[in-house]
This record gives structure tokens, C-alpha cells and sequence, in this order.
């Protein structure tokens, strides 16, 4: 397994006239690590370049450095890779290739973690939502149609990878297979199978990451494959002790050591707590001499660790995942990945930093560094924004359908979709949007607000209606992020209307379904102007331009305003909800720029609330939802 590699090596060394190649062995024995046959001790945290500002990558690999890290991990999002079966975009923040150069730029090594299925509370754990429509398709399963296409993406991936592994004198070190697989399955012919995608496709070593259960552990772990652990390091490596087999065995590393926690919409904040008083902590909240004490042991331990998250950042647009599913409510992970992490959503030192800092700087015996630079946060005054066109009338063309079709199935993964159609009788009862809301039903029978199904209450949202012959009934239904963790993920992920609409069990047809992505805001030709609002009203975008006399990154502040999404510059900051725990959206000062910056709000709900601002310190809370049935 490992000879490719030395063979690479060797080579290198005997042909040193090859210009700008010193280049790297990577391997392990029982007890190490070993980077060019010296021991090597992983200090590694988690960041993924897709969640970060591409312009902020440098600073905030500088600072991962500055707080004493040695190694980069990182997943990438199959999903943003692959947008359509085929089509790759390794452009802006999906260029990973540079994501590469500036990891080594930065002095830094890096672990990559491809999946194909991820988790990371990113959107269906990184699948790419055509995978629905894919005939036979079975998600992370012993499947044909899923190593085709998984074999297709890791394919492209390693092309793209090649030149950033530490034999070509790259950062990468290791490359994981599958992700927690422990949690779902046990079934070894899928994961051999991936083992063999991976294997042709990487010349490099491999590991697996599942929880330091023996079961856990029996299921994830791949034979030949080095099994490490995520979670409590003392559990988890006494698990590895007691459980693994000898072809699993390696040196010890936590590969997901959890600094703070997710955040779903509705939660109560992991963020509202002072980590260094033991009064506010508990769950997944830690004090920081707590956290500091298990890398303290990790690194006495001579094992390695990676924090998850070092820095989260964010999910823009419509990239959050969700838990829940398989007959729970949906849980949907807020845009803000911030997860108490060391580095803030904003590239903030925290006082996790500091501690981790000096815990890591103690082990190596080495002074503390300076730490690298910060990006200046700046208030933006509260402003008004303007409604400026109704969602209804910026339509696009509609497809024309008997009975209703899920959104996957007209080439859209993500946003809102639009279910339209024109009673030829009257009927009374109650509303079924399919099997079950996909996953937050707005209804409206000619244009006036009628209800709200969110499946973020399960099936406890009631809609009633009654229906006279040529009402116009629409049905705007959002996809609030896919499910991303454990087994869940290999059920049915589609969204918008599966099955029939009925009400009071009669099935409707004849149906004009307009696919509304809504990555961008409406085009400057759409009919803008002032639109008159009402609390019954169906969504507005409302509008507002900001000037700034001096750049800076903002917490931009809704206040009062209940859902939507918000874009500045034409740029998808990604949903805001009154719910909370997240109440702003991070506003990057390199989507700014002095004098006058364009912003757009879609209201899904209108209640009168109408200003912004932009706030440089960040709160944290929950409001009651006004749609909770
Ligand atoms: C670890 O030790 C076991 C038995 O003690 C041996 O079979 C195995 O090959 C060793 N693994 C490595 C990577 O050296
Ligand atoms: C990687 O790049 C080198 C040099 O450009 C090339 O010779 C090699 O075939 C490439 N390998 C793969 C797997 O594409
Ligand atoms: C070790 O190997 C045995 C026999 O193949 C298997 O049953 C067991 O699950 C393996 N244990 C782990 C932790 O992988
Ligand atoms: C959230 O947690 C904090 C800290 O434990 C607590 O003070 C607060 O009451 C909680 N809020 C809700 C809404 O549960
Ligand atoms: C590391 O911790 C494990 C599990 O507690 C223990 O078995 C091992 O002896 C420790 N190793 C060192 C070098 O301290
Ligand atoms: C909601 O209803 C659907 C259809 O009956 C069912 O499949 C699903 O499990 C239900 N969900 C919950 C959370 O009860
Ligand atoms: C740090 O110093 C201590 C005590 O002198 C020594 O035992 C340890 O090996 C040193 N660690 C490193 C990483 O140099
Ligand atoms: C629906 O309910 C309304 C109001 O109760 C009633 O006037 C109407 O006749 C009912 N229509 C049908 C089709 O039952
Ligand atoms: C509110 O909107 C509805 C639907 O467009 C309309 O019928 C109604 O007249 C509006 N009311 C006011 C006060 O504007
Ligand atoms: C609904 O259908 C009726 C009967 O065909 C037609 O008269 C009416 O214009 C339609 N309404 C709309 C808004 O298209
Ligand atoms: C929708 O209703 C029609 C008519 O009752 C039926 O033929 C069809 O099978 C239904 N579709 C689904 C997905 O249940
Ligand atoms: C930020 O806001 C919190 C809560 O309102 C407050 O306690 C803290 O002092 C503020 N920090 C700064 C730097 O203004």
C-alpha cells in the first residue's frame, strides 16, 4: 500500500536535476505517524474552503497556523463540485486545487475527507441532489448506479488533486474513505468497493473515522485500512486498543475532537454561554480549561487530534443540511456554521483560541507566536428597504403537469418551487402536500396567505381549506436543506410535492409548477417598482442600497422580520429565521465595497418589519415562531 509512495520518493531523490520537486513521504508504524520517516504529530482542525470567502482563505489558514496547528482538514462538497451529473465547477470557492497551494503556502499539511458522503451538516452530507433521479440509484449503499457516479467525482477530484499530495511536493498527507459509515451500515462489500474507487484513483494512504464503539468500530472499519476515532479521546482511543484488528491498527487520532456544537434552526443556541464559567456549560458545551485538558492528555498521549470544527464559517444559499428524517421532523442546520468553534464565523480569535494556543505552544516548547491579522468588523447604521416586487408576479415560465412532479425531477436541486393550479370544483377539508411537507408549504388560494405546513413540526401542521371552482390554489414550497447525518441520508431525499396533492382527499390536477431556484436575486429586467404589501400578501423582495465609507465584515441584523434570504451584491448569504438561535447573517467585507452596496431581502412573510443594519458585535437568541402550529 504504502510503496507507490516511497517508490515516488526514491525517484524524486535520484532524479534531484527535476527543478521545484522536494518532494515528501507520508506513512505510519504502530505508534506514529511518520512524515519523511520522522515521527509526525497531527495538530490538525477542520476547515472547509467552500464555507470560507475564497478572498479570507490565506487569513484564516494563517491563523489556523498562529494557534499552533500543523495540518489542515477539510471536506469537499461532491454537491457544489458536481452541480449537474457530469458538469464540474472547480471555480471561486470550489477550487480546491488552490485551496491546495495556499494550505502549503501557509506552512501547512492537510488531510482530505472526499465522502463521497460527508455529513458536516452540509447539504444531504455533500450528494449531489440529481442523485434522485438517477434510475436504480441507492445512496452509500452496494450499489452500481452509486460507485458509477461516485467513481466519476472521485475521479475528477484526484485529476484536480494532482500536484497538491505530498510526494509532488504538496500538503496532502492522507485521504479518508466514507464518513462515520459506522453509524448506518456494516455492509463491507460498499465500503470495499469505495476502498477500490479510492485505491485506483489516489496513491496515497487511506484511513476510515467512526465513533470508538466496538460496534462503531466492527461496522466502519475497512480491512487494511488504518480505523481512527472521532468524539471523547479517551474513549476512543481505548476503543482502538481493545477493538481493532490488526490491519486497522495504526497511531491514534481523534479525527473530529468537538470544540462546541451545531446549530439548528428553533434550537436553543450552544452560542448564549460563557465557556469559562462552569455555571453555563453542559451538553455539548465545554468550558475551555475542559477542552485544553483533552489535548493537553492527546498530545502527553503522543497521538494526534483534529479540532471539528477549527473554524466553521458559513453555509451560503441553500448549502445547511439537516437532521431528523426517516419519520422525525426535519432539524435544519442554521447558515451560520460557526459551531463555538476556536476561530468564529468571522475569523475571530475566541477565548478557545487563546486557551488552545497556549496548551499546543506549551507541548512544543516554543514561545507563543504573534497572532496573524484579523478582518475589521464595522457597523452599518439601520437603513429601509423597499418592497419592490411580488414573488408572484417575477415568474417564470411554468411547466404544465397532470399531477404534480418533485423538484429533482425538472433539474432543480435547490430553493423554492412553485405548485399552481385552478379549481374545477370545489372542495373542502384539509390540505396533503404529497406524503408529507418537503418541506415548508405556503399556501394561498387566490393570493392571500392561507397557511404555512412545516415539517420542521413533523406532520402537526394542519392546513384547512375551502375551495370554490376557478380559485387559484398555490403552494410555494421551500427545500429547507437535506438531511445530512446518519442513515437517514439513504432514504428518499426529494423535495417539493412527492405524490399527489389532495383536499379532503380529493386529488387535484392540472398543474403549473414554476422551478424557482432563486440562487440569484431577480434580474434587473424584472418588472421592479414599489409593490403595495400586506400580512396576507404572498413574498416580497424588498430592496435597499447601503453605503459604506470604509469596508469592514457586518452581522446584518433583521430585525423583527420572520424568513427569507437575503443577498448583498448579488451574492446568497444564505436563510435568516426570527426562530433563531442564529439572528444575523455574516456579511463579508470582500462582498463590500465603499459608496453604495445593493441589497435584496425576499420576504416570505410579510409583517411590516422593514429595516437592516449591520452590527460588528453579534447576539445570539430564539423568538417564538409565529407559524408554529
Ligand atoms: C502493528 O502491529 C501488529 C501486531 O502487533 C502488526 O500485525 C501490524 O502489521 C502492525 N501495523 C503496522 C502499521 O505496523
Ligand atoms: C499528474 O500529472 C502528471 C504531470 O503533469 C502527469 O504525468 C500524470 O499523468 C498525472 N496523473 C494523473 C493521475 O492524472
Ligand atoms: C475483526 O475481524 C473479525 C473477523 O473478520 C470481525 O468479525 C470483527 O468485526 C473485526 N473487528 C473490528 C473492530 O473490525
Ligand atoms: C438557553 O440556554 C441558556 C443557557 O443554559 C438558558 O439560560 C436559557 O434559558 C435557554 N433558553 C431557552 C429558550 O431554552
Ligand atoms: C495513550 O492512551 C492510551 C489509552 O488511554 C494508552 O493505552 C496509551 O498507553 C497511551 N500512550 C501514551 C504514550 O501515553
Ligand atoms: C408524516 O406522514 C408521512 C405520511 O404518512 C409519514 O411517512 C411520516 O413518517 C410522518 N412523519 C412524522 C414525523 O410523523
Ligand atoms: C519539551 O520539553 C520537555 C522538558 O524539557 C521535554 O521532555 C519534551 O520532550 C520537550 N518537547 C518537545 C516537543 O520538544
Ligand atoms: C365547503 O364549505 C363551505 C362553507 O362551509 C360550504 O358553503 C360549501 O358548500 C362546501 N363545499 C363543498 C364542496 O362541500
Ligand atoms: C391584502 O392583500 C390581498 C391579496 O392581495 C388583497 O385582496 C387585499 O385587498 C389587501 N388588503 C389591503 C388592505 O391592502
Ligand atoms: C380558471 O379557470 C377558469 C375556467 O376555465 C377560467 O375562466 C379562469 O380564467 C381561470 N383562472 C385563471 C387565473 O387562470
Ligand atoms: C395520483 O392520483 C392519480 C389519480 O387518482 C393516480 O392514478 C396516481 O397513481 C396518483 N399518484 C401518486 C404518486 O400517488
Ligand atoms: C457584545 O454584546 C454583548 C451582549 O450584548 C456584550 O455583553 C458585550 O460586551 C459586547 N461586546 C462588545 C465588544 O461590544
Amino acid at each position: 500500500m504504502f510503496s507507490a509512495v516511497h517508490i515516488y520518493f526514491a525517484l524524486a531523490a535520484l532524479f534531484a536535476t527535476v527543478p521545484h520537486v522536494i518532494a515528501g513521504s507520508f506513512t505510519y508504524n504502530n505508534e506514529s505517524f511518520l512524515l519523511n520517516g520522522e515521527p509526525y504529530q497531527i495538530r490538525g482542525g477542520q476547515m472547509d474552503p467552500q464555507r470560507i470567502p475564497r478572498a479570507y482563505w490565506s487569513n484564516r489558514l494563517a491563523l489556523a497556523r498562529g494557534m499552533g496547528l500543523n495540518t489542515v482538514f477539510s471536506y469537499p462538497f461532491w454537491n457544489k463540485l458536481e452541480p449537474r451529473q457530469g458538469h464540474f465547477d472547480f471555480s471561486g470557492m470550489n477550487d480546491m486545487a488552490e485551496w491546495y497551494r495556499q494550505v502549503h503556502d501557509a506552512g501547512l499539511q492537510a488531510v482530505i475527507r472526499p465522502g463521497p458522503y460527508i455529513d458536516g451538516e452540509h447539504e444531504w452530507g455533500g450528494l449531489p441532489a440529481w442523485l434522485s433521479e438517477v434510475p436504480g440509484m441507492a445512496v452509500r449503499q452496494n450499489n452500481q448506479p452509486f460507485f458509477d457516479t461516485a467513481k466519476s467525482y472521485i475521479e475528477a477530484l484526484a485529476n484536480e488533486l494532482n500536484g497538491s499530495f505530498i510526494p509532488q511536493d504538496g500538503p496532502i498527507l492522507m485521504v479518508q474513505i466514507e464518513n462515520e459509515y459506522g453509524f448506518c451500515g456494516s455492509d463491507h462489500t460498499y465500503t470495499n468497493a469505495l476502498k477500490d474507487i479510492y485505491t485506483a484513483a489516489f496513491d496515497t494512504i487511506f484511513y476510515t473515522n467512526d465513533g470508538g464503539s466496538q460496534s462503531a468500530l466492527a461496522a466502519g472499519a475497512i480491512p487494511g485500512v488504518l480505523s481512527e476515532i472521532d468524539g471523547n479521546p479517551h474513549v476512543g482511543f481505548a476503543g482502538r486498543n481493545e477493538y481493532l484488528n490488526a490491519s486497522n491498527r495504526g497511531p491514534n487520532l481523534d479525527g473530529e475532537y468537538y470544540t462546541t456544537w451545531l446549530d439548528t434552526w428553533g434550537e436553543n443556541s450552544t452560542h448564549n454561554h460563557d465557556t469559562t464559567n462552569p455555571a453555563e456549560v453542559g451538553g455539548h458545551v465545554q468550558l475551555v480549561s475542559s477542552i485544553q485538558s483533552d489535548i493537553d492528555f492527546i498530545l502527553a498521549n503522543q497521538s494526534s487530534f483534529s479540532l471539528y470544527m477549527f473554524h466553521g464559517g458559513t453555509n451560503w444559499g441553500y448549502q445547511n443540511g439537516g437532521d431528523g428524517g426517516g419519520g422525525s421532523p426535519l432539524m435544519a442546520d442554521t447558515t451560520s456554521y460557526d459551531y463555538g468553534a476556536p476561530l468564529d464565523e468571522s475569523g475571530h480569535i475566541t477565548p478557545l483560541y487563546l486557551g488552545l494556543r497556549q496548551t499546543i505552544f506549551s507541548h512544543l516548547n516554543e514561545t507563543l507566536p504573534p497572532i496573524p491579522k484579523q478582518n475589521i468588523l464595522v457597523d452599518v447604521p439601520s437603513f429601509t428597504l423597499t418592497p419592490s416586487i411580488a414573488m408572484f408576479d417575477a415568474l417564470p415560465a411554468p411547466v404544465h403537469m397532470k399531477y404534480p412532479v418533485n423538484m429533482e425531477a425538472l433539474q432543480q436541486s435547490y430553493g423554492f418551487i412553485l405548485y399552481r393550479t385552478n379549481m374545477t370544483t370545489a372542495v373542502n377539508g384539509t390540505l396533503q402536500p404529497g406524503d408529507y411537507p418537503r418541506d415548508r408549504v405556503l399556501v394561498y388560494v387566490n393570493g392571500e396567505r392561507a397557511g404555512v405546513m412545516d415539517y420542521s413540526y413533523g406532520n402537526s401542521s394542519v392546513v384547512t381549506l375551502s375551495l370554490k371552482e376557478c380559485d387559484i390554489l398555490d403552494l410555494l414550497v421551500e427545500n429547507m436543506g437535506r438531511i445530512c447525518f446518519g442513515c437517514p441520508t439513504i432514504f428518499d431525499q426529494r423535495k417539493g410535492v412527492v405524490g399527489n396533492v389532495t383536499v379532503g382527499g380529493i386529488v387535484l390536477v392540472d398543474w403549473e409548477i414554476y422551478s424557482l431556484p432563486l440562487n440569484d436575486p431577480p434580474s434587473s429586467e424584472s418588472k421592479y417598482g414599489l409593490v403595495s404589501t400586506n400580512t396576507s400578501s404572498p413574498p416580497i423582495f424588498y430592496t435597499a442600497s447601503f453605503s459604506l465609507s470604509s469596508v469592514g465584515d457586518t452581522f446584518f441584523e433583521l430585525p423583527g422580520w420572520i424568513k427569507g434570504i437575503v443577498w448583498v451584491n448579488g451574492i446568497n448569504l444564505g436563510r435568516y429565521w426570527i426562530v433563531g438561535p442564529q439572528q444575523s447573517l455574516y456579511m463579508p467585507g470582500c462582498y463590500l465595497k465603499t459608496g453604495a452596496n445593493e441589497v435584496t431581502v425576499l420576504a416570505l412573510e410579510v409583517n411590516g418589519a422593514n429595516t437592516a443594519r449591520g452590527v460588528s458585535n453579534r447576539t445570539w437568541g430564539n423568538n417564538p415562531d409565529p407559524d408554529a402550529p
